[in-house]
Parts: C-alpha cells; sequence; structure tokens
C-alpha cells in the first residue's frame, strides 16, 4: 500500500517538473520570435505578412520589418507637401517612376532632411507592394 502512494507522488512530481519546463521554454520562444519580428503579429500584421510574401521573389530579403519601415517613412516623408496618396491608386511602373521624382523634389526643398538611397527603396518597396493586387 506504501509502496503505491510513494510511486503515485512520484508519479505526479514527475508530472509537475515536466509541465513547468514545457511551459517555461515555449514562453522563452515567443519572447524570442517577438523580439525578431520587432511586434507582435497581429491580425493587420498577418494581412501585411501576405503581401510580403508576394512580392518576395521580386525584393530579395523581403521583410515585414522592412515593409513596416518604409510604411512609417511614406507617411512621415511624403505628406509635406501635399496629402498622402493612396498606394493602391497607382502600378508598380508609376510608382518606379513617381518616387525618385518625388525624392528628388523633396531633398531639393528640405536639404537638411535628405531622404537617403536606401530610405528611398524602402518607400518604393512599399508603395510597389501595397500597390500589387
Ligand atoms: C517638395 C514637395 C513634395 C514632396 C516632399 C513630395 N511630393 Fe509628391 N508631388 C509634389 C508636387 C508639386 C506634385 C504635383 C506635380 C507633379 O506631379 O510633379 C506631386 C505629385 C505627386 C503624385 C501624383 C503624381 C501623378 O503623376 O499623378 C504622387 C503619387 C506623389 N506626389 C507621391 C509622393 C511621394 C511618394 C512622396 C514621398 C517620397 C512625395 N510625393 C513627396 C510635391 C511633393
Amino acid at each position: 500500500m506504501n509502496k503505491i502512494i510513494i510511486a503515485s507522488f512520484l508519479l505526479f512530481a514527475a508530472c509537475k517538473t515536466t509541465k513547468t519546463t514545457t511551459s517555461s521554454s515555449s514562453t522563452k520562444t515567443t519572447e524570442t520570435k517577438t523580439e525578431e519580428a520587432n511586434d507582435g503579429l497581429s491580425s493587420k500584421d498577418v494581412e501585411m505578412q501576405s503581401k510580403v510574401e508576394k512580392v518576395k521573389s521580386k525584393f530579395e530579403n523581403y521583410s515585414l520589418a522592412e515593409f513596416k519601415e518604409g510604411k512609417t517613412l511614406y507617411e512621415t516623408k511624403c505628406n509635406t507637401c501635399h496629402s498622402l496618396k493612396n498606394p493602391t491608386s497607382y502600378s508598380e511602373e508609376k510608382w518606379t517612376a513617381i518616387v525618385p521624382k518625388m525624392v528628388s523634389m523633396s531633398n531639393k526643398k528640405y536639404s537638411t532632411s535628405i531622404i537617403n538611397a536606401s530610405d528611398e527603396e524602402k518607400m518604393k518597396r512599399y508603395l510597389i507592394t501595397m500597390s500589387i493586387k
């Protein structure tokens, strides 16, 4: 009888230990993923991620993080002379032609806050990604 009680206690203790280990390691995994993506994945992120997937063959190493950077740049750099244009209103060809023109206009006007080539590319990629159906 005593043996059975000891055995079931040990079994219980073993289960408990396993459970604790599993849950702490899964928390770690979630934390790492969150850091990598720079944000938790909301439903909006999932939608943006699927857009990013569509253009991955076009833009080498494209990521949700870079897409978001492009979005922020667009929303802060492109509304100083006119309101923001709807990214879906122009085609890939149009954005490829318009972005460099607008960047050079912007750099002429605001020589203190020059848009560099890397930021220009991020904005262009964001706008093209948005324009693809
Ligand atoms: C220095 C002021 C200025 C800034 C900054 C600026 N724009 Fe413009 N944008 C203009 C002017 C002026 C026009 C209208 C004349 C033209 O099309 O050249 C225009 C027109 C546009 C058009 C319509 C073009 C067409 O052919 O219908 C788009 C799209 C556009 N801008 C996008 C952007 C984007 C993207 C950025 C950020 C990279 C930006 N603009 C920043 C001044 C600016």
